[in-house]
């Protein structure tokens, strides 16, 4: 199966083009248009600024993912796919749109079978991605590297990003529960406003954990709310809080009022340190009572080092740790065509609704729509 990917959910336009075949994929093309230069100036994502900018460049980026695919026979014909992937919630609903209304479009002309994904689950199937894209593939070459990781059940995932914290089991594929999220803000926002407040550059995780290399972990105590809670849930805002108490204090204390960089590498090895241990005493209490056979660990913050060594080093050794590879952890459409791959493969044999068929139906292609608050449970 060649399956198109589309996401948009966010700030980056991303396109991807992926084969399936029995469990076993290959990235033919990823595309991923960033924002982040875009938004740098607003200190985060101005959700009208990032419609605008999808409606810009969807076209030549899903263009330029569908370039290698087989064609049918004439140069100008439409491109071998046999399904296209959307995200189509939880997200920015000016910016799902953008997908979504794209997606429809493309499905409608060319008569291919609709999927509709949400991201969440998207970020899950990121943890199959391991390798890095391969080169582009020369036309009708195939290419790139296969891929094949499994996901054994039950599975928890942590999903961290810069609007989610979720930890979610999953009995098998499609089959989730929500054990529990964050009651305010998310990891990547935690790790975000306090950039911001330290005025370092958006996004504030890569600045934030690249200090935090030069600094002592131990240099300040930030609290960790919940952290000792008998549950799943998550809260980031008093964290934040504190942070921004302490670094008013320490710029008061400081000549001019600015802080030297030790201090800096030091608040930052501090900030990643709290906002780390949570993640993983949450995550760990977790697979302590579910006893996974997977841990999977994705979202933007599953870039940070510390946090993928800390939970690689304290799961138990009968659990798997799946995290994908660094360029996969951020937004991308790879995820979204794996999650539709599993969604094709379900619904052929259970017949649920995810699969818009316009062929047969062209009504419920169109009645198909973004929802910016789609929960991933079932
Ligand atoms: O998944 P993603 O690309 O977009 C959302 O759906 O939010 O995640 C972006 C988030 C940002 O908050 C960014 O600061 C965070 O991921 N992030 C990191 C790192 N790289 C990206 N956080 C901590 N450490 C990193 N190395
Ligand atoms: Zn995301």
């Amino acid at each position: 199966m060649t399956i198109l990917g589309i996401e948009t959910s966010c700030d980056d336009t991303c396109a991807a083009l992926i084969e399936a075949k029995s469990g076993k994929f290959r990235v033919l093309k990823n595309v991923v248009a960033s924002q982040a230069e875009l938004h740098k100036k607003y200190g985060g994502v101005v959700p009208e600024v990032a419609a605008r900018q999808h409606v810009e460049t969807i076209i030549p980026v899903i263009n330029e993912a569908i370039m290698g695919a087989k064609r049918s026979s004439s140069k100008n014909s439409r491109p071998k796919i046999d399904a296209i992937a959307v995200t189509s919630g939880p997200g920015l609903i000016t910016s799902l749109h953008v997908g979504v209304e794209t997606a429809k479009a493309l499905s409608l002309a060319w008569g291919l079978p609709l999927i509709s994904i949400n991201h969440i689950e998207g970020h899950i199937y990121s943890s199959l991605l391991h390798k890095s894209p391969s080169p582009i593939p020369r036309r009708g070459s195939g290419g790139g590297n296969v891929e094949n990781r499994k996901i054994y059940f039950p599975a928890i995932a942590l999903i961290v990003s810069g609007g989610h914290t979720e930890l979610i089991l999953m009995a098998k594929h499609g089959k989730y529960r929500l054990l529990g999220r964050t009651r305010d803000d998310a990891a990547g926002e935690a790790f975000d406003k306090s950039a911001k407040m330290l005025n370092l550059p958006y996004p504030g995780g890569p600045e934030i954990s690249k200090r935090a290399e030069k600094g002592n972990p131990q240099a300040f105590a930030i609290p960790r709310p919940m952290i000792q809670e008998n549950n799943f849930e998550f809260s980031f805002s008093g964290m934040k809080n504190a942070i921004r108490l302490l670094i008013e204090r320490l710029r008061t204390d400081a000549p001019s009022e600015r802080l030297s960089d030790a201090t800096l590498n030091d608040l930052c090895a501090s900030i990643e340190h709290a906002i780390v241990d949570v993640l993983t005493t949450k995550s760990l209490k977790a697979a302590e009572k579910y006893n996974p056979k997977t841990f999977i660990l994705a979202g933007g913050v599953a870039a940070n080092k510390k946090l993928r060594q800390t939970l690689k080093n304290s799961l138990p050794k009968k659990t798997r740790l799946l995290v994908p590879a660094l360029n996969y952890c951020m937004d991308n459409a790879a995820m979204i065509a794996i999650a539709g791959y599993y969604h094709a493969k379900r619904d052929s044999s259970t017949n649920t609704q995810s699969v818009h068929i316009p062929k047969k139906n062209f009504q419920k292609c169109a009645t198909l729509k973004a929802n910016a608050n789609w929960e991933l449970v079932n």
